[in-house]
């Protein structure tokens, strides 16, 4: 079968929360001062029920009705069989993808960015604000915000500002103010230009940029496309379709394989299998495989210690892998991925072994979403093309051993939108950019010097 469909009815009814199936508690976020954040730190930026959702200990969170309904806009989405990818590989795996690109943003970002717009609405929020990179989370937000009837400022990593133009039009489309970042609104975005007046922009900066807005103006909340808890709570949606589709067709993932930035994609389709080992309901081990580029290796390259999550340093300090919050990444096409942490939740799992993590760089992963266009026919967001490598990787170790491995990945957003990336590659033009050591070294002591009272007892 090539595509394995759920009905509509079927779309769940709650979301998975990883936190009370963790193998410790989740360290708390911390203040610059080292006292634990208590939600009411978070009331400037976020609405009560995401806060609420944050610190939630319950397994099952329900979904709203009215998020369900713009779910059903586009989802379940399909689990689609890579069939002509097998073939051509001559592999004895069955490789299985969770085809999130039919999302009209075209990713899975809306999953979390229709609940976030729905809690803001709903606590009479008027205006969101938020960074993005690639534009796929801007492109969500814009959307979703869109449909809940609130204002919407992106502020957008200005190396994708200028190489993805398509994207910012959308979200113009869709009602959204974008703002390319590091920018002269803010006071973090000005403190960065006077330094490098040619600062291309990072996550980093794009997030501190948006938090100063929402923070400095009246009915205004932040909205942010990854690595906290709450997003990727919204993002098991994924996964726990999968499931069901996966057990419909008498099938189970051996191993479970995403790209990440921030992680929330590969969080969204892993968790609710892993819940399930969990709860010793999987009926095989599994194995949970996170993509990261060399040029931004924050789980493979990094180390396990409390950060910010911005560059300017207004966020919280997140026990997480981290390169230090001011590395900023070469200029790499998958925009979505430059991000120098990783989910907290992500992070543990990943310290504790029960998730791995892994490195390409972006010549090898276009060269695998090229094969995957070439064979499927469907054109990869460059994110999602790092999935795709490993997949190939796995797929081709399968043909070795003579495995008839089960592999499931996400397919988290379409490349239609990225085709300037694509010329690059076509064209020679691509770098295989490696992380570079030294300024990870920099960045990392830097960090150590400014909060010593903390990696005193941390590090
Ligand atoms: C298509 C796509 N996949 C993956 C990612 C990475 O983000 P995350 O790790 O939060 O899923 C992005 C981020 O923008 C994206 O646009």
């Amino acid at each position: 079968m090539k595509k394995i469909f759920l009905g509509e009815d079927n779309l769940p009814k709650k979301w998975y929360n990883v936190l009370p199936d963790l193998p410790e508690p989740l360290p708390k976020p911390i203040k610059p001062t080292g006292e634990p954040l208590t939600p009411k730190d978070l009331k400037p930026i976020f609405p009560k029920e995401l806060i609420k959702q944050e610190f939630a200990e319950e397994r099952w969170v329900d979904i709203p009705e009215e998020v369900r309904s713009v779910y059903s806009l586009w989802r379940p989405t399909p689990l689609m069989r890579a069939t002509r990818l097998e073939k051509f590989l001559k592999t004895p795996a069955r490789i299985y993808y969770k085809y999130e690109a039919v999302s009209p943003p075209g990713s899975h970002k809306p999953n979390t960015a229709v609940a976030q717009a729905f809690y803001n609405a709903q606590e009479g929020v008027e205006r969101l604000t938020t960074e993005t990179g690639a534009g796929q989370w801007g492109s969500a937000l814009a959307f979703s915000t869109m449909l809940f009837g609130l204002k919407c400022t992106v502020y957008m990593v200005k190396v994708s500002y200028e190489q993805k133009p398509y994207r910012r039009i959308l979200m113009q489309l869709w009602g959204a103010e974008v703002i390319p970042s590091p920018s002269t609104k803010t006071k973090a975005g000005r403190a960065i230009l006077e330094k490098d007046p040619q600062s291309p922009g990072s996550l980093g900066i794009a997030i501190s940029e948006a938090v100063e807005d929402a923070v400095v103006h009246e009915n205004t909340k932040y909205s942010l496309g990854s690595v906290l808890n709450h997003v990727l709570l919204h993002q098991t949606i994924i996964g726990l379709e999968a499931l069901e589709q996966m057990k419909s067709i008498d099938e189970y993932p051996d191993i479970v394989i995403g790209c990440v930035g921030g992680g929330s994609n590969f969080a969204g389709i892993s968790y609710p299998f892993y819940g399930e080992t969990v709860a010793k309901k999987a009926p095989k081990d599994v194995e949970f495989l996170a993509v990261e580029p060399t040029a931004s290796p924050s789980m493979t390259k990094g180390v396990y210690t409390y950060d910010h999550g911005d560059t300017a340093r207004l966020t919280p300090l997140l026990k997480m892998y981290t390169l230090g919050h001011d590395f900023v990444p070469p200029p790499i096409h998958a925009g979505g991925l430059r991000y120098h942490g990783a989910a907290p939740t992500l992070s543990l799992l990943v310290k504790h072994g029960k998730f791995r993590s892994i490195v390409y760089d972006q010549v090898s992963v276009f060269k695998a979403a090229q094969i995957f266009a070439q064979t499927e026919g469907f054109v990869p967001a460059p994110e999602t093309a790092h999935a795709i490598k490993a997949v190939i990787d796995e797929a081709l170790k399968a043909k070795e051993t003579g495995e008839e491995k089960v592999i499931l990945f996400n397919y988290s957003g379409h490349g239609l939108l990225d085709l300037k990336a694509y010329d690059d590659y076509l064209s020679g033009k691509l770098q295989p950019y490696y992380y570079p050591r030294e300024k990870i070294e920099r960045s990392l002591s830097k960090l150590f010097e400014l909060y010593p009272n903390i990696y005193k007892t941390q590090k």
